[in-house]
C-alpha cells in the first residue's frame, strides 16, 4: 500500500533534484525519491555489517603475469562466500572477470578490496544489494 506524505524543500534543491531526476530518466518525483530512500537503507545495512549479496567486476588484460592466479587464489582464500564466479573474453586482450558473493558486509568489501587492488586491474567494482533481512 502506496502511503503519501509532503517535503519541503528549498527552491534551488528543489531544481537540482529535477536535475538529477532528468539525467536518470526518472519521471516522477516519487519514484526518484522511493530509490534514494532504499539506497540509504541498503548502506545503513552495509554499516551494520548486515547480510548482502554482492557482485564484483574486474576489467583486466590477460597477459598480466600471474594475475590470474592472484584472483584464484584470492577465490580460494574466500571461497565459502563465493556464490559463482564467470569468466569472460571480452577481446582479444581483455577479460571481465564477475564473482558473486554473499555473506557480511564487511567481508564481502574485504574481498572486493582485494581482487580490485591486484596488480594489472583496469576497472573493479563491487555492488552489494541486500534483501532487507538475514539471509538463510
Ligand atoms: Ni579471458
Amino acid at each position: 500500500m502506496l502511503r503519501r506524505f509532503s517535503i519541503s524543500l528549498e527552491e534551488d534543491l528543489l531544481d537540482e533534484f529535477d536535475e538529477y531526476m532528468r539525467k536518470r530518466g526518472y519521471s516522477n518525483r516519487s519514484e526518484a525519491v522511493r530509490d534514494l530512500i532504499r539506497k540509504a537503507l541498503v548502506k545503513q545495512e552495509w554499516e551494520s555489517d548486515c547480510e548482502v549479496v554482492g557482485v564484483v567486476t574486474l576489467v583486466f588484460n590477460h597477459h598480466q603475469a600471474q594475475l590470474q592466479e592472484r584472483i584464484t587464489e584470492l577465490q580460494h582464500e574466500f571461497y565459502r562466500l563465493i556464490t559463482s564466479s564467470t569468466h569472460v573474453h571480452m577481446d582479444h586482450n581483455n577479460c571481465l572477470d564477475v564473482t558473486i558473493v554473499k555473506g557480511k558486509a564487511s567481508r564481502v568489501q574485504e574481498l572486493a578490496e582485494r581482487m580490485i587492488a591486484l596488480r594489472g586491474v583496469k576497472d573493479g567494482n563491487l555492488t552489494m544489494s541486500s534483501t532487507g533481512g538475514q539471509l538463510h
